[in-house]
C-alpha cells in the first residue's frame, strides 16, 4: 500500500507531479481554464469586489500564497484569515464577495463553521476540496476539487500541492476574466503551470543532497525560516512541516521582521533557512541573512538554478528550478516537506503519524 516506500509521506511527496498535473487537467482545456465543472461563470468573476480565504493549517499557508498571486495577477484585494479566528470575530463583510475556503479533508470544524457563516451573510463560498462528498464539498455553493487522491499522513504534501495548483488556476483566470492580462500573457501562464509537475519531478530526483544535511541537523532545537512575500508563505509551510513530524521547535519569518525582535535568538550555530526564489526580492532577504551569519548563524539558502553567486553567501545551498515567479511556491515547497521528512526518520520518529495530531480536525 505504500508503494515501496518506508511512509505514506514519502508516497505522497512522489505523488505531487501527478496531483497537480491531475488538478490541473481538470480545468485546463484546449490551452485555455474552462471553470464549467467549479460552477463559476464569467458574469460572476467580473462581479466579485473581494476575495476571502479561509482555512487552517498548511490550507492556510496555500492562502497566504495565493494572496501574492491573485492580487498581483487579478487586481483583486484578497484577505487571508485562519478558520479558527474569522468565525469568532467581527468582520465588516462585503456582500458582494467570493469566500473561497480550502481544506484537504471538507472536514475542518473551523473552516466548516466560517463557511457557513459567510453563507448566513450571503457570500457566495467556493470550496477548494480533495475529499468527494465532505462536508465542506457539499454546503460550499461552488465546489474546485484537488485531484490529489487520499492522503493518509498527516502531514500534509500533495494536498497542499494541489490546492496551490487550484488557486493558480484561479488567479489567472480572474486575470483574464477581468481584463488584467493579455491573450499573449494568458497563454504564457498556463504553458507555465503545465511545466509544473516534470519540475516537481526533477526536485524529488536530488533529493539525497537533502537527506544528507537532514542528517546534520537533526539534532538542533531552534530553526527559523525567512523569506519575502511569496517566498515567506512557503517558509510558513516549511516551517509548519519540520516541527509538526520532526519536534523542532522552528518559526517563519518574514525576513524583514528579524531586527524587529527575532534576530536577538541567533546564537552560534543556529539554522537559518531563507528561501529566495523571488528576484526582486533576493538582495533584501539575502541581506538580513548575512546580518544573522554575522552573528554566527549557519545559513541554508534556496534559489533557482542560474542564481550561483548565493554558494559565496550561505554555507548550504539548494536549487529548484525556474518557473514563473508566481508559481514559485510549487518548486520551492517541495526541498522544504523532503527535510521535514528526513529529519523525522533521522530522528527515528513516527513520520506519517506524529504525537498529538490528527489527520482531521473536527473539534474545535
Ligand atoms: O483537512 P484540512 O485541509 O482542512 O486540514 C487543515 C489542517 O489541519 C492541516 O493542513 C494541518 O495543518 C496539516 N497536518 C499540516 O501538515
Amino acid at each position: 500500500e505504500k508503494a515501496g516506500f518506508e511512509h505514506f509521506m514519502m508516497k505522497e511527496i512522489h505523488e505531487q507531479p501527478k496531483a497537480v498535473q491531475d488538478t490541473l487537467n481538470s480545468v485546463i482545456k484546449d490551452g485555455r481554464i474552462d471553470f464549467e465543472a467549479v460552477g463559476i461563470t464569467e458574469d460572476e468573476i467580473k462581479g466579485f469586489e473581494q476575495i476571502y480565504i479561509v482555512a487552517c493549517g498548511s490550507a492556510w499557508h496555500v492562502g497566504m500564497a495565493a494572496q501574492y498571486v491573485l492580487e498581483d495577477m487579478a487586481d483583486i484585494s484578497v484577505r487571508v484569515e485562519l478558520a479558527s479566528e474569522f468565525r469568532y470575530r467581527k468582520m465588516s463583510l462585503n456582500p458582494k464577495a467570493l469566500m473561497i475556503v480550502v481544506s484537504q479533508s471538507g472536514e475542518t470544524a473551523d473552516t466548516l463553521a466560517a463557511l457557513r457563516l459567510a453563507k448566513e451573510k450571503g457570500i457566495t463560498t467556493m470550496a477548494i476540496v480533495n475529499v468527494v462528498g465532505s462536508s465542506i464539498a457539499r454546503e460550499a455553493d461552488k465546489v474546485f476539487y484537488t485531484l490529489a487522491g487520499p492522503e493518509i499522513s498527516v502531514a500534509t504534501t500533495k494536498a497542499y500541492s494541489a490546492q496551490l495548483a487550484a488557486m493558480y488556476c484561479l488567479a489567472v483566470q480572474f486575470a483574464k476574466v477581468r481584463g488584467k492580462i493579455t491573450e499573449e500573457q494568458y497563454g504564457y501562464y498556463i504553458a507555465e503551470l503545465l511545466t509544473i509537475p516534470e519540475k516537481i519531478q526533477k526536485i524529488l530526483e536530488d533529493k539525497e543532497r537533502l537527506q544528507w544535511f537532514a542528517a546534520k541537523y537533526a539534532n538542533a532545537s531552534d530553526v527559523f525560516f525567512v523569506g519575502r512575500g511569496i517566498d515567506y508563505a512557503v517558509c510558513l509551510e516549511g516551517s509548519l512541516k519540520l516541527k509538526e513530524i520532526s519536534y523542532i521547535h522552528s518559526e517563519a519569518y518574514a525576513a524583514g521582521e528579524l531586527k524587529h525582535g527575532t534576530i536577538s535568538l541567533i546564537e552560534q550555530g543556529t539554522l537559518v533557512i531563507g528561501v529566495l526564489t523571488q528576484n526582486e526580492l533576493y538582495e533584501k532577504t539575502i541581506s538580513n541573512m548575512l546580518e544573522c551569519k554575522s552573528r554566527g548563524a549557519y545559513l541554508m539558502g534556496m534559489t533557482t538554478y542560474g542564481n550561483y553567486e548565493i554558494e559565496d553567501q550561505v554555507n548550504f545551498a539548494v536549487y529548484v528550478p525556474k518557473v514563473d515567479e508566481h508559481f514559485m511556491a510549487s518548486l520551492a515547497v517541495i526541498p522544504l516537506q523532503l527535510l521535514g521528512y528526513y529529519v523525522s526518520v533521522a530522528k527515528g520518529l513516527d513520520v506519517d503519524k506524529p504525537r498529538n495530531l490528527a489527520k482531521s480536525v473536527t473539534v474545535e
